[in-house]
């Protein structure tokens, strides 16, 4: 059976442990200049229907670090851009490399792209999930702060596709998470209901953050809505994450961003540059946290 990573629920708890610790050490050899090509000769394509900064550059800095190489295929340059069927796509650029990274927009088409991959299939974002993101979050937060079983995190800002995988990383790494969104903007009701206790929602941002040892956001507007932004930055009023709001978590709190990031929207200046702020961290351990990964899944 091809294993592939559409979602954090893909793998189990003691997996994603390991390749969390796995991370950390894939770190450390890279710090020390130590070769590490363990996937000589693998190739990954890499197809994104949206932007990236973070996501593009770390699987292709991670796969020719570990010795392999890859190919950035941008949609409107395939013959998917011309009608070419999502599966036949599938079947046909499976039969050539030992992995695919897709970033799209609904994630039945990754579902139906992995449905038809011989090779592992990689989620790098859809509308309704991030894992690899949670990945190097979750590596963070072992670097500063230590295991984050049992600890409290507080997501505040818009129920979306990070919100719903830290949700997920609630249920896989045994922390709670309490969820404060506007009404009419919570993450969907399946989600949360699979996470049982692990999540706890709500509207009220001060009440969500008490007392939190993380507290996280991200854009008010993910791509794909930039037509509701007007609409979104009124909703989202009183949500945005400034030095007030963060004093009113743990006085060692961490604060998180998968960015890109908009000051002075979700997040004011002083906490994303400040010093609580994990972020630039974060971003770095996108490349180590998905070396794991494919290491994991190709090696
Ligand atoms: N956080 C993240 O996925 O960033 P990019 O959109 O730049 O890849
Ligand atoms: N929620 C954001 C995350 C970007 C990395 C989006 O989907 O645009």
């Amino acid at each position: 059976m091809t294993r592939h990573f559409l979602s954090l629920l893909d793998f189990s708890p003691k997996e994603l442990r390991m390749l969390v610790e796995r991370a950390i050490t894939l770190k450390a050899i890279l710090r020390r200049r130590e070769p590490h090509e363990y996937l000589r000769g693998r190739s990954l394509a890499l197809i994104f229907e949206k932007s990236s900064t973070r996501t593009r550059v770390s699987f292709e800095a991670g796969i020719t670090q570990l010795g392999g190489n890859s190919m950035f295929l941008a949609p409107a340059e395939l013959q998917l851009g011309r009608g070419e069927p999502l599966e036949d796509t599938a079947r046909v650029v499976s039969r050539m490399v030992d992995a695919i990274v897709i970033r799209t927009h609904e994630h039945a088409k990754l579902e139906a792209f992995a449905a038809h991959s011989q090779v592992p299939v990689i989620n790098a974002l859809t509308d309704r999930f991030h894992p690899c993101q949670l990945l190097a979050d979750i590596q963070t937060y072992f670097e500063l702060r230590g295991d984050i079983r049992g600890h409290s995190v507080a997501w505040v800002g818009d129920g979306n596709n990070v919100c719903h995988s830290w949700i997920n990383a609630a249920r896989q790494f045994d922390f709670t998470l309490r969820v404060a969104t506007p009404k009419g903007y919570e993450p969907d009701a399946d989600i949360v209901a699979a996470a049982g206790q692990a999540v706890k929602m709500s509207h009220n941002p001060q009440e969500t953050v008490a007392g939190a040892d993380l507290v996280v956001t991200d854009t008010w507007a993910s791509m794909g809505q930039e037509a509701e932004k007007e609409t979104r930055t009124q909703a989202f009023s009183g949500f945005r994450v400034d030095t007030a709001l963060m004093g009113g978590a743990h006085p060692d709190a961490l604060f998180m961003h998968c960015l890109p990031a908009y000051r002075g929207l979700e997040v004011a200046s002083d906490v994303i540059d400040g010093p609580q702020s994990a972020v630039w961290d974060e971003a770095e351990n996108r490349l180590h946290a998905q070396k794991a990964l494919l290491e994991f899944l190709l090696g």
